[in-house]
């Protein structure tokens, strides 16, 4: 009971804490992943371009299709997003009857949720499941008709709907405007991966890129410009001295150029030095944040692993420990067949266990070089990417394999 007194007490000062003023932020919310800011440094190319694209619909005109590829961070969304919000400002404003629509493929999940984005975002009210695609198909095209409708559709992140249903829903969006007497339907494809096209079906390819627009990673010196607006945006006069923004762009610019994770860095590095009482952002809070980064990926890799690639990750750890051992993936996978059989597990041939550790290594725990054993021929050796503590800290989470890492 007094415990519990104890705990409540802690619990309200935490959210006591919440109405006291932060003497880092002034607003929290800038540095957030969906805050649109008003102004997108080093992309009045890109809009433009965009724009210039879509302007035809103004006029009930055909837009062009266009595909947008760049690596995750370059600005593709905030683009899109930017521009389809002044474009329905410009069409109310003439009365045209255009309807914007971003549909984010990966979050939706399925061709269909997909279908049901887009029918809701026009004001049509789907189901969230029971009909066939081709009955929301025939629905979204009906209600085109009747309300005289011109749609931009941007489908983001297409790359991963795809990769897991197949190219049936863009074959069929691809051909949609068949359904009209005039051309109704514009879209805007937009992928991470950047070899996306090269598993489109040539069809499909050619009707929905017409025009193509590649993003580029930001430099360094683009970085800070974005940096340095969000952060005056975000903190309090003083907080954030340019140096600092200087240092998480150069870095961010050589790791990425990926701006969503420059903006982490900088939010993580605001809540370090917040929750260490400082009253600046130091480029010591900017380390110490991207150790906790870091950690936080690794955990999250490491958590949501297959039982079995935890096994072999184990299997690992304890050939590292064994100062004989010479960390070859025979030796590995000797170690992994002892664990297994304990557990009771069913044990993975060679040729599964090394995919898997290549699955490792691509997640970025592990790696390896082929070394020559002599008359033993050639071998991979292994070693961990990230430091130990970190991967035995995250396996711990998991109760099943805790006494195997004593
Ligand atoms: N030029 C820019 N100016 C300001 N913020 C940007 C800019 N480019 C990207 N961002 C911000 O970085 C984050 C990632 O951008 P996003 O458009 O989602 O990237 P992508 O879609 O290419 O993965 C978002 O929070 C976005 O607001
Ligand atoms: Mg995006």
């Amino acid at each position: 009971m007094e415990e519990a007194r104890g705990s409540l007490e802690v619990l309200n000062k935490v959210f006591d804490n919440m109405f006291l003023k932060s003497s880092i932020f002034r607003n929290r919310d800038a540095l957030r992943h969906d805050y649109i800011p008003n102004h997108l440094p080093h992309r009045e190319n890109e809009i433009k371009y965009v724009g210039e694209v879509v302007a035809p619909l103004l006029l009930h005109n055909k837009a062009s299709n266009l595909f947008i590829y760049g690596k995750p961070g370059t600005g593709k969304t905030a683009v899109i997003r930017f521009v389809f919000n002044a474009l329905s400002k410009k069409a109310n404003e003439l009365r045209a009857n255009i309807k914007c629509v971003l549909v984010n493929s990966r979050l939706e999940g399925s061709e269909y949720r997909i279908l049901a984005s887009i029918s809701r975002q026009i004001g049509l009210s789907i189901p969230f499941t029971g009909l066939a695609t081709a009955e929301v198909f025939r629905r979204i095209v009906n209600h085109i008709k009747a309300n005289n409708l011109y749609l931009l559709v941007a489908l983001d992140e297409i790359d991963v709907i795809v990769k897991k249903e197949g190219e049936n829903l863009l074959y069929e969006l691809s051909r949609i405007n068949e359904n009209f007497s005039s051309h109704r339907v514009s879209f805007i494809g937009i992928s991470n991966e950047i070899t996306f096209k090269q598993i489109l079906d040539p069809r499909i390819l050619s009707t929905l890129s017409e025009e193509e627009l590649v993003f580029k990673p930001y430099s360094s010196d683009e970085l800070f410009d974005i940096l340095m607006e969000r952060a005056r945006e975000a903190f309090h006069n003083g907080v954030c001295d340019p140096s600092v923004i200087r240092y998480i762009a150069a870095l961010s610019a050589s790791e990425h150029g990926d701006a969503r994770r420059a903006l982490d860095l900088l939010r993580v590095s605001a809540e370090t030095a917040e929750r260490g009482g400082k009253r600046e952002i130091t480029v010591e809070c900017v380390q110490e944040a991207l150790r906790k980064i870091e950690r936080d990926q690794v955990n999250e890799v490491i958590r949501t692993l297959p039982i079995q690639s935890k096994v072999l990750l184990i299997s690992i750890l304890k050939n590292l420990r064994n100062p004989s051992a010479q960390h070859t993936s025979g030796e590995i996978y000797t170690e992994y067949r002892s664990l297994v059989t304990n557990l009771g597990l069913e044990s993975l041939t060679d040729r599964r266990l090394s995919s898997l550790l290549n699955e490792l290594e691509s997640a970025g725990i592990i790696s390896s070089k082929i070394v020559n054993m002599g008359r033993y021929g050639r071998t991979k050796k292994y070693s961990l990417s990230v430091p130990q503590a970190h991967i035995v800290e995250a396996l711990k989470e998991g109760d099943l394999l805790n006494g195997l890492l004593e």
